[in-house]
């Protein structure tokens, strides 16, 4: 007899990531990739990895190759606790779980707080990411109205939010839109969930990579106790050792506790010491500068670029960080269509559309600028604005 396998309905749901699929593409050597959400390699402390795995190998093999505890291994904990805890706000290493990748603390806070049909706030657009993690447990999403500032809380109410599980939002050069929430929208959001009685999840991978502007002050920082706070070592040391961390209230955090020993028992010993020694004598605040300053210099290269070569309907925002530019094309553009035309020339970027909880714009697209040498960058941008120029020539209304 053949032997039938019946998907649960979970996994019959499931579709693979945009990105991924593009990123296949993009493995062609020839092609100029603006898509995948890749740190450059030119970032990664080489040397730095080399000495502290030697180091560790040396002076704790055992531990560092034995299981640990769930909740991560205790020094790296408190650093990180250490880290987050400005002016009055202490954060206590005991709400810190280590994460195998804040990947992977998206999924666990939909195991614990989403169940079937539970609303789930989202920024419009938002991190794809975080929407194929949460809609595993099948939320009803809302988008919340965004504009170039994140979420528009002039007009928000604290009923509009009342009844959702949590608020899922990037403050920090938002992943797909570069874009940081101004420190009055902080202070109004904290309030309007605070009111709302609504947690807000705050997903900050890319706070630390601002390009000389001020630090502004974190959710967590502003509601301890109200914000589910979500970092990693993916964009300030290397993605390739899967190393993200939770700060939640006890009581949640201990949830995800739980579903995480489910999951993976704990995060590889073996990374979280290493990324331990990595980080001490200051070596981490003298690697960031130097990530900040090559990506504000990949930023303004696109940028004049995209000044050059797109047309004057098209627009775009000027990032103050991160590692991506946002575009808005006119209405009737669909960037689905022109990426298969730019596939075609050898240039690669990730349509806007599979960022929307609801609702999808095709009419955007994310370009990542952090991994493309400066001549690839003036000549993937020239292809593109030659192809929307054509698009917008085909338009009817310009016909
Ligand atoms: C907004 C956001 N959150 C979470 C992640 C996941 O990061 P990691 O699992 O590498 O820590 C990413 C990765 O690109 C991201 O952009």
């Amino acid at each position: 007899m053949t032997t039938s396998y019946t998907l649960s309905r979970r996994a019959q749901a499931l579709t693979s990531s945009a990105i991924r699929e593009i990123l296949k593409v993009t493995e062609r050597p020839e092609v100029i990739s603006f898509a995948g959400g890749l740190p450059s390699p030119a970032t990664f402390p080489v040397e730095r990895m080399r000495e502290v795995t030697e180091k560790v190998l040396r002076e704790a093999p055992e531990s560092a190759l034995q299981y640990g505890p769930t909740e991560g291994f205790s020094p790296l904990r408190e650093w990180i606790a250490a880290r987050l805890s400005h002016g009055g706000a202490v954060v206590p290493a005991s709400r810190v779980l280590i994460t195998t990748g804040s990947q992977q603390g998206l999924d666990l806070l939909g195991k614990v707080l989403i169940d079937e049909g539970s609303k789930v706030l989202v920024e419009t657009p938002s991190y794809l990411g975080a929407l194929q993690a949460f809609s595993l447990f099948a939320p009803q999403f809302a988008s919340l109205p965004s504009d170039a500032q994140g979420i528009v809380t002039d007009g928000l109410s604290p009923e509009q939010l009342a009844g959702a599980r949590f608020l899922y939002c990037l403050p920090n050069f938002q992943n797909p839109t570069g874009r940081r929430m101004p420190l009055e929208r902080r202070k109004a959001l904290v309030a309007l969930a605070d009111a709302a009685g609504v947690p807000l999840v705050e997903d900050d991978p890319y706070g630390e990579l601002s390009y000389g502007g001020e630090a502004l002050p974190s959710l967590l920082s502003m509601n301890p106790d109200g914000v589910i706070y979500m970092g990693s070592f993916s964009k300030v040391l290397a993605p390739g050792l899967r190393l993200g961390y939770v700060v939640a209230p006890e009581h949640v955090l201990g949830k995800m506790i739980q579903a995480k020993q489910a999951a993976d028992l704990h995060t590889p010993s073996f990374s979280q010491r290493i990324v331990y020694e990595a980080v001490q004598g200051g070596f981490i605040d003298r690697h960031i500068p130097a990530i900040r300053s090559l990506y504000a210099a990949q930023c303004e290269h696109m940028l004049a670029a995209l000044e050059r070569e797109f047309p004057k309907q098209v627009s775009w925002n000027r990032p103050e960080g991160g590692m991506f530019i946002w575009v808005d094309l006119p209405e009737g553009v669909d960037s689905g269509a022109l990426l298969a035309k730019a596939i075609e020339r050898n240039v690669a970027f990730v349509p806007g559309a599979p960022f929307y909880a609801v609702n999808p714009r095709k009419n955007t697209l994310r370009l990542s600028f952090v991994t493309v040498p400066g001549e690839k960058i003036d000549a993937g941008v020239k292809v593109l604005g030659e192809l929307l120029r054509a698009e917008i020539a085909a338009l009817p209304a310009a016909a």
